[in-house]
C-alpha cells in the first residue's frame, strides 16, 4: 500500500511541475510614449505603471497645483472598473482619493469619485481635492480615464499614488465589487514625481515611479511578513517534511540504519513541525489584514496541513509496538496523513509562491530542489525494490528471515 501511495504523490508532484514550467508571462510591449490618446489630448509626461499594464500621463502645474491626468488600464473584465488614486496619508489602498472609471448599464462610460477609508468601506462622494472634466471612453478592452485636479498645496510635489482594476460592479449606484489579489494587484503602489516624468515624447521607462520598497511604508513591511511567512513554510512543508519522508521509506529498509533512520526521521518532522506552526501563524496574521478577501484556497489548504500534521503528532505518542495487532492500522493512518501532508505541503508552497511572485530565482530554487528530491526517490525505490526482492528470494530458500518490514 505504500508503494502505490508513494507513486501516486511522485505522480502529483510531476504534474504540477510540469503545469508551473508550461506556466508563460505574456506582458503588454507597449509604452505610454507611443500611445494615443483621443481628441488629441496632449500631456507633458507619461509613465509605464509597473503592474497590471497600466499607463499614466500627466501635466502638472506647480504654481496652480493642477494636475491633468489620463489613466489608462484593461478593467479584470469588459464590465469592470479600472481605478486611479492619490494617497495622502500612507501608501496602500487604505486613504486612497480614488477615481473610478467603468461602463454604466446604458453602456456609457462614466467617471466617480471614492474616499477608501478602510478595506471595506470604499465610499462613493467627495474626496480630498477638486475633480473636473472627469471624461472616460473604453477602446479594444482598454479603459481610458481623463481628470483636471487641484492638488492641495500640503500634498507636496511628490505623491503616493496606487492604481487597480476590478471585474464588476455590485449594482447601479457605481458600488464596487472586489479586486484580485494577485501579486500585481497587491504592488499596484508606487511614488510619483509630479515635476520629474518622462516627457511624452521619449520612451517612458517608468523612471519615475517605483513600487514602494522604501521604509516605513505599510506596503513594504507587509511584504516583509509575506516573504517570513513563505521562507518559513518552504523550509517546513517543501524542505523538512519531504526529506523526513524519504529517509523513513527508505533508511529502514537497510538494517544497518536501524534506528537512526528513526530519530532523523522524527527530527525533521518535529522540527518541520515547529518551522511550519510559525509560518502558518504568520499567516494567519495575514489572513486576518486581509479580513477574509481572496486567497481562500491556498488558506484552507493551509488550515487542512496544520491539522493534518497536528495529528500526525499526536500519533507519534499513541504508537502501539511494532508486533501489536494494532500497529497495522496505525501505520495505513501514520502513511496516509503523512503523505497528505507532503502532497498539499508542497501544492501550498507553490500556491504561496503564485500569490507572492518573488524574484523568480526562488520558485526555480524550489523546482529545482523538488527534482533532485524526485530523483533521489526514484533511484531509492528501485534500490528498495532489489534489496527487498533479494530478501524474499533468501527467504524462502533458507527460511524464518523475519527483517525489516518495508510496508
Ligand atoms: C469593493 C472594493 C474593494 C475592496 C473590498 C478591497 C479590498 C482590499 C483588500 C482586503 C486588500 C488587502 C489584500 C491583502 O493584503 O492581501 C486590498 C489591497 C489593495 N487594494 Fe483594494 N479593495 C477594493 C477596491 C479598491 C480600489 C477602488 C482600489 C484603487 C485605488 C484598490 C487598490 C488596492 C491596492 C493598491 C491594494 C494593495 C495595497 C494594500 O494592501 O493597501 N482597491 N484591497
Ligand atoms: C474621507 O473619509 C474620512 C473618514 O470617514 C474622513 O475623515 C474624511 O474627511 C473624508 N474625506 C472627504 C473629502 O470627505
Amino acid at each position: 500500500m505504500a508503494a502505490s501511495n508513494s507513486n501516486t504523490s511522485i505522480i502529483f508532484l510531476y504534474t504540477f511541475l510540469v503545469l508551473l514550467l508550461l506556466q508563460t508571462q505574456i506582458s503588454n510591449s507597449l509604452t505610454c510614449s507611443s500611445q494615443k490618446l483621443s481628441k488629441n489630448k496632449l500631456y507633458k509626461q507619461c509613465s509605464d505603471l509597473p503592474k497590471l499594464d497600466s499607463y499614466l500621463h500627466w501635466t502638472y502645474d506647480s504654481s496652480k497645483s493642477s494636475l491633468d491626468i489620463a489613466f489608462i488600464a484593461p478593467p479584470a473584465k469588459p464590465d469592470g472598473w479600472i481605478a486611479w488614486a492619490i494617497n495622502p496619508t500612507s501608501t496602500g489602498m487604505v486613504g486612497s482619493q480614488t477615481l473610478v472609471a467603468y461602463k454604466q448599464s446604458d453602456g456609457s462610460m462614466t467617471v466617480k469619485t471614492y474616499n477608501i477609508t478602510s478595506y471595506k468601506d470604499v465610499l462613493l462622494g467627495k474626496i480630498g481635492f477638486q475633480v473636473s472634466k472627469m471624461e472616460a471612453e473604453y477602446v479594444d478592452g482598454v479603459i481610458k480615464m481623463y481628470a483636471s485636479i487641484v492638488l492641495p498645496q500640503t500634498y507636496g510635489k511628490v505623491v503616493n499614488h496606487v492604481w487597480q482594476i476590478g471585474p464588476s460592479l455590485k449594482n447601479e449606484n457605481g458600488d464596487l465589487n472586489v479586486h484580485g489579489f494577485a501579486a500585481d494587484n497587491i504592488n499596484s503602489v508606487g511614488k510619483l514625481d509630479l515635476m520629474s516624468g518622462s516627457t511624452g515624447g521619449s520612451s517612458g521607462g517608468g523612471g519615475t515611479i517605483s513600487t514602494t520598497t522604501t521604509s516605513g511604508g505599510g506596503i513594504s513591511s507587509k511584504l516583509k511578513k509575506k516573504n517570513i511567512h513563505g521562507v518559513l513554510n518552504a523550509v517546513s512543508w517543501g524542505m523538512l517534511f519531504p526529506i523526513g519522508a524519504v529517509i523513513a521509506r527508505y533508511l529502514r529498509v537497510f538494517e544497518a540504519a536501524d534506528p537512526a533512520w528513526f530519530y532523523l526521521h522524527v527530527f525533521c518532522q518535529l522540527s518541520g513541525y515547529a518551522i511550519g506552526v510559525a509560518g502558518w501563524a504568520t499567516g494567519l496574521q495575514l489572513g486576518k489584514q486581509a479580513q477574509g478577501f481572496g486567497n481562500t484556497l491556498h488558506r484552507n489548504i493551509g488550515i487542512t496541513l496544520f491539522t493534518f500534521a497536528t495529528l500526525q503528532i499526536f500519533a507519534l505518542f499513541v504508537r502501539p509496538k511494532k508486533d501489536h495487532k494494532l500497529r497495522f492500522y496505525w501505520n495505513i493512518y501514520h502513511h496516509g496523513l503523512g503523505y497528505s501532508v507532503l502532497v498539499l505541503g508542497i501544492i501550498n508552497v507553490f500556491k504561496g509562491l503564485d500569490i507572492l511572485q518573488p524574484l523568480k530565482k526562488w520558485k526555480t530554487s524550489c523546482i529545482i530542489f523538488l527534482c533532485v528530491l524526485a530523483g533521489i526517490v526514484l533511484v531509492l525505490e528501485v534500490l528498495t525494490w532489489v534489496v527487498v526482492l533479494k530478501r524474499k528470494s533468501d527467504k524462502t530458500s533458507k527460511g524464518g528471515y523475519n527483517g525489516a518490514n518495508v510496508s
